[in-house]
């Protein structure tokens, strides 16, 4: 399975968690679902570590810990900075069977089902049969996730809303996974099962840089002011996808440029409403992939398209190239422009 299908996965995914996770959080939650000295425990998408080094030294003394995780770069960090007698991390992808060798007091699962939609329930069924008879399951993740704020517009709530569906249906996210814990485990049979709600991206007032970090990478842009010309052919190609949205234009110089350079394109459809000037469709004809530009779920629907077909569309592009630099290039311009210059009648 190839780990980009990890939402969150980035480059600064090492440093978000290292952020972001709350020793305080975790000793609570540990300590509440009965993790007690002594125990060998599981962390099942264990990052970069930082859980299971906590885990472990509520494990002590005489306990264990091990974290799982499939990021060979988040365990490596682990293995470097958490390197102490009592912990190992190991490679692991949880969608396929867990090792029968491995037997743990205490599993603890947080923060992961939420991107395995689809499979959850049968992660936490495979994972299961790791636990020592008497041992605890601890399933901790979100319900609501990225759907509960309070004042905000209603523009700005309907488009979240919408952001969050399309990651369900699209991203196999599943911002409702909290409240399935318990059928999980009900389902597989377990009786004494436990149940705790707790508020966990509780933030009012001024936000805090890493509350604000970590906001950020789940919705990440980036507004980088004006780029000088020279540098501008970095940015074309080095993008995944262009994507020009503009309600109005006179031209579309940027629509050119990414075409010529053979970026994927995704741009408003002019052909859809009249009322306004969008020459898209006349300068990229059937080479882009055009949205309804009054359509959120429509673009990011386009933009998800672009992203998982990108390299055919490079492909598609680049026979193409040499005709679009001829059609656009300064001199055949120059030429059109003199000849209308000829045909004005004084
Ligand atoms: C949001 S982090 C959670 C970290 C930690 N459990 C916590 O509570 O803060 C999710 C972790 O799950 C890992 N992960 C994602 N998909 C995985 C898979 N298929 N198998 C194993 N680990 C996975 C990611 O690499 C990432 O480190």
């Amino acid at each position: 399975m190839d780990k980009k299908l990890y939402l969150m996965e980035n480059e600064d995914e090492i440093k978000r968690l290292e952020l972001k996770t709350e020793s305080r959080a975790i000793e609570e939650q540990a300590r509440w679902a009965g993790l007690k000295p002594g125990m060998h425990v599981a962390d099942i998408g264990c990052g970069t570590g930082k859980t299971t080094f906590i885990l472990h030294s509520l494990s002590q003394p005489g306990g264990k810990a091990t974290g799982f995780d499939i990021s060979e770069e988040r365990l490596n960090f682990a293995k470097e900075k958490y390197n102490i007698e009592g912990i190992e991390f190991k490679t692991f992808n949880i969608i396929e069977p867990f090792p029968e060798e491995y037997k743990f007091d205490f599993i603890w699962i947080r923060f992961i089902l939420e991107y395995y939609r689809k499979e959850a329930f049968d992660i936490v069924k495979n994972i299961s049969n790791a636990i020592k008879p008497g041992g605890i399951l601890c399933l901790i993740d979100l319900d609501y996730n990225c759907l509960n704020h309070y004042g905000l517009s209603k523009r700005l709530e309907n488009t979240l809303f919408k952001a969050i569906k399309l990651l369900e249906e699209k991203a196999n996210f599943d911002p409702y996974v909290g409240r399935k814990l318990y059928s999980f485990l009900y389902d597989l049979g377990y009786t004494d099962i436990e149940v705790e709600v707790r508020a966990h991206h509780l933030i009012y007032g001024e936000i805090k840089e890493k509350d604000e970090f970590n906001w950020f990478k789940k919705i990440e842009v980036i507004f980088t002011g004006n780029i000088p010309n020279d540098k501008l052919i970095n940015y074309y190609i080095n993008s995944d996808i262009f994507v020009i949205p503009s309600l109005e234009e006179t031209f579309g110089i940027p629509l050119v440029e990414a075409l010529a350079l053979g970026v994927p394109i995704v741009a408003s459809d002019g052909s859809k409403y009249k009322e306004f000037f969008i020459p898209f469709n006349e300068i990229g004809r059937d080479l882009v992939i055009y949205f309804d530009p009054y359509s959120e779920v429509d673009l990011a629907e386009k933009m998800i398209y672009a992203l998982k077909n990108k390299n055919e569309i490079r492909k598609m592009l680049k026979d193409k190239i040499d005709e679009i630099k001829n059609t656009y290039s300064i001199k055949n311009i120059a030429r059109q422009l003199i000849h209308e210059f000829n045909n004005i009648k004084i």
